[in-house]
């Protein structure tokens, strides 16, 4: 069951909403509207794809960062995957368990990795001046740090170079290569750091499960090796990166049961927990962007939707090249032209396009539209952008109340960073 479904009365309802009578309701666009059930049907896919397993479900913050989105998800029983002092400031914030939350990333601060020591959270080693400043940190807290060590396991993850990250360019982790001399390290650091794991993360929207299987099949030999050297490791890190259906076919793609049922014997000949990282497909299908249709232009042969919504709230189609489903939200007006057009917003610039060569009933002015799959990586990544502030967030809830769950961002919060400036 999907939480956004067209109606058979041709309006585009999200749960049992109408997504126009939300639009009535927020009274302004664009903004994100979410399903709060379907946060809770996706978690509940990776609850029941885990079953037999000890595992924790590390959620990737970055993929959506809204607090109430959080705060549901920790209720749930997910723990966080966190990439700056401020993602695990929030984490902590929400409530999220420290021993079922990573600190990972590559360019780690001192005083991040400060904080991420006094909170009791596992950290990921990714470099070996990462390595120095964890055990600085663990002796400026008097902690001692569990940590998990990235591996780049040199895995083709085949999706854009952008969000590919387990091959061997990548500035991510470190190589096979290294390993003995990181446990070397790690073990002459043994009062300060605790070797626990090893993380790897091979990309993001990964459509292919063989490709987490050959990884699998890389990172236990590493643990067989690791454990050999007389390290208790206990957790198996496979990151996130499972894709989605944003083109909206019927092609059947992988789905959490399929990921871990590939990994499943691995992590239970090796008796690990198993870690995972999902963020897009926790959270994006329970997402539309919505807009307004500002006009309708045509250049020639070129024709345009104008709407309020742009590259400034939704960036991966201009970053990315990244395909997103585009609806509109009402049935068309009676003898509405079908054409084809691109979808762009009011930014002054040619990368500003929500969407390219779409087939679509001619809108009137004042349509509502959506662009799909917008709950991961499209408000966590929005910038200002022209002034461009940053929309307010609501949700569905299952008995249909439309909640707001993130306020709209104001000119005045704005001219607040120049408060008591010099003029
Ligand atoms: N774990 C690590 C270490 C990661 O780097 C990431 C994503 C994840 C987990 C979650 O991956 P997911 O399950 O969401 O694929 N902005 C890009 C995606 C960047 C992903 C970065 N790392 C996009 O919009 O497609």
């Amino acid at each position: 069951k999907h939480c956004f479904s067209r109606g058979a009365d041709g309006y585009l309802y999200c749960e049992g909403v109408r997504v126009e009578d939300a639009m009535a309701a927020a009274a302004r666009s664009p903004f994100y509207l979410y399903s709060k059930p379907q946060v809770l049907r996706n978690f509940a896919a990776y609850g029941e794809a885990l079953q037999g397993l000890r595992s924790v479900v590390g959620y990737a913050v970055k993929a959506n960062n809204n607090l109430p989105v959080l705060r549901l998800l920790r209720e749930l029983g997910c723990g966080a995957v966190l990439v700056s002092g401020n993602e695990l400031r929030l984490a902590l914030q929400a409530g999220f368990d420290p021993t079922r939350c990573i600190f990972n990333g590559n360019g780690k601060t001192l005083d991040d990795l400060k904080l991420a020591a006094g909170s009791g959270v596992f950290v990921n080693v990714d470099s070996e001046f990462d390595l120095e400043n964890i055990v600085r940190a663990a002796k400026a807290t008097g902690k001692k740090v569990p940590v998990l060590l990235r591996i780049n396991p040199d895995v083709d993850p085949q999706v854009h170079p952008y969000v590919a990250t387990g091959n061997k360019t990548s500035k991510f982790g470190i190589r096979n290569e290294k390993l003995q001399w990181f446990l070397d390290s790690i073990k002459s650091y043994s009062n300060d750091i605790k070797l626990v794991g090893v993380h790897c993360h091979l990309g993001s929207t990964i459509t292919k499960v063989d490709i987490f299987r050959d990884a699998a099949v890389l990172m236990v030999n590493y643990v067989d090796e690791i454990r050999a050297q007389g390290f208790e490791l206990e957790y198996l890190n496979i990151g996130g990166g499972l894709g989605i259906d944003y083109h909206h076919t019927d092609a059947i793609l992988p789905t959490p049961v399929d990921l871990i049922n590939t990994v499943r014997e691995l992590v239970l000949s090796r008796d690990l927990t198993l870690i995972i990282e999902p963020g897009r497909s926790l959270i994006a299908n329970t997402c539309c962007f919505v807009n307004r249709v500002t006009g309708v232009k045509s250049n020639g042969t070129k024709n345009f939707i104008v709407v309020d919504g742009s590259m400034a709230e939704l960036i991966r189609p201009s970053l990315y090249g990244a395909y997103q489903h585009i609806e509109l939200v009402s049935p068309p007006s009676p003898g509405a032209e079908v054409a084809t057009f691109d979808i762009v917003g009011p930014v002054c610039e040619s990368a500003d396009f929500l969407g390219k060569d779409r087939e679509l009933p001619t809108p009137d002015e004042g349509a509502g539209l959506v662009v799909h799959d917008a709950g991961a990586y499209c408000m966590s990544m929005a910038s200002t952008y022209n002034l461009k502030l940053r929309p307010p967030e609501y949700w569905v809830e299952e008995d249909g109340s439309i909640v707001k769950i993130r306020h709209e961002e104001k000119l005045d919060d704005y001219m607040k960073f120049f408060d008591g400036l010099p003029a």
